[in-house]
């Protein structure tokens, strides 16, 4: 299987569970520069933060390559990986979308500000299925129910095509467990690693969630 996952100590030293696809290998990492303003890795939990409306004008859809800048410059500004990198992990994952894969994308004022993938997995130590991988969204919009709509978005897709799907999370992503919980993800096990991402420090968890068909 071309693994789509893969694990990355980011310029912080920190595994941190992320996503790239595979054939990025450490070598490209000599092309990562460091942003005087980049992404959290994960955001910052809270709780009881008020949330705002979305955007009246979000869109979300089906990724094409007219959306490939804008999500390129998100995973470049979470990833600290130079453009160029960016550009090849986007151009992998639009390739990979298929009856396996979907990646969806939220744009408002035609600006890219979040995407969302999934893709079957046959993972040696986890089920084999539909996963949900690497949700994100820009900083300034975050808060604001995108995550949420991508979530959903991607759902729908993959109610269509099983009944039932797993995503994992590092166990310190306390933002990204609370938006998945919403969605019925119960915890399967801990893991340590999983299709080749490792977790900063050592602390991943598997959730699994049934996905009836819509009535
Ligand atoms: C996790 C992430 C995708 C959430 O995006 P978002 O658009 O802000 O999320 P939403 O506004 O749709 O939030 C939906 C629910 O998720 C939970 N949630 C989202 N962000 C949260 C935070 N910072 N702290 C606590 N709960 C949070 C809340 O339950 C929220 O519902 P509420 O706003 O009614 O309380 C975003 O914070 C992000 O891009 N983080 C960095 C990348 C990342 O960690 N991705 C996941 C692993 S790849």
């Amino acid at each position: 299987m071309e693994m789509f996952t893969v694990s990355r100590a980011n310029a912080r030293g920190r595994r941190c569970g992320a996503l790239r696809v595979l054939g990025i290998d450490a070598g490209t990492r000599s092309g990562r520069r460091r942003r005087l303003a980049c992404m959290p890795v994960f955001a910052g939990y809270q709780p009881s933060a008020l949330s705002l409306p979305p955007p009246d004008d979000l869109d979300v859809t089906m990724a094409d390559q007219k959306h490939a800048e804008g999500i390129a410059r998100l995973y470049s500004d979470r990833e600290e990986v130079a453009t160029a990198e960016a550009n090849a992990w986007t151009q992998r994952t639009l390739g990979r979308m298929s009856e396996r894969g979907c990646v969806v994308v939220a744009t408002t004022d035609a600006r890219v500000v979040g995407y969302g993938v999934a893709d079957w997995l046959d993972p040696d130590a986890a089920p084999d299925g539909f996963y949900l991988l690497g949700v994100v969204v820009d900083p300034e919009f975050q808060r604001r129910g995108i995550a949420h709509v991508l979530t959903e978005r991607r759902l729908d897709w993959l109610r269509e095509r099983t009944d039932r799907v797993f995503y994992f999370a590092n166990a310190s992503n306390r933002a990204t467990i609370d938006l998945h919980r919403t969605f019925g993800f119960r915890q399967l096990n801990h893991i340590t690693s999983i299709a080749g991402v490792t977790f900063d420090g050592g602390k991943g968890i598997l959730y699994e969630a049934g996905l009836p068909p819509r009535s």
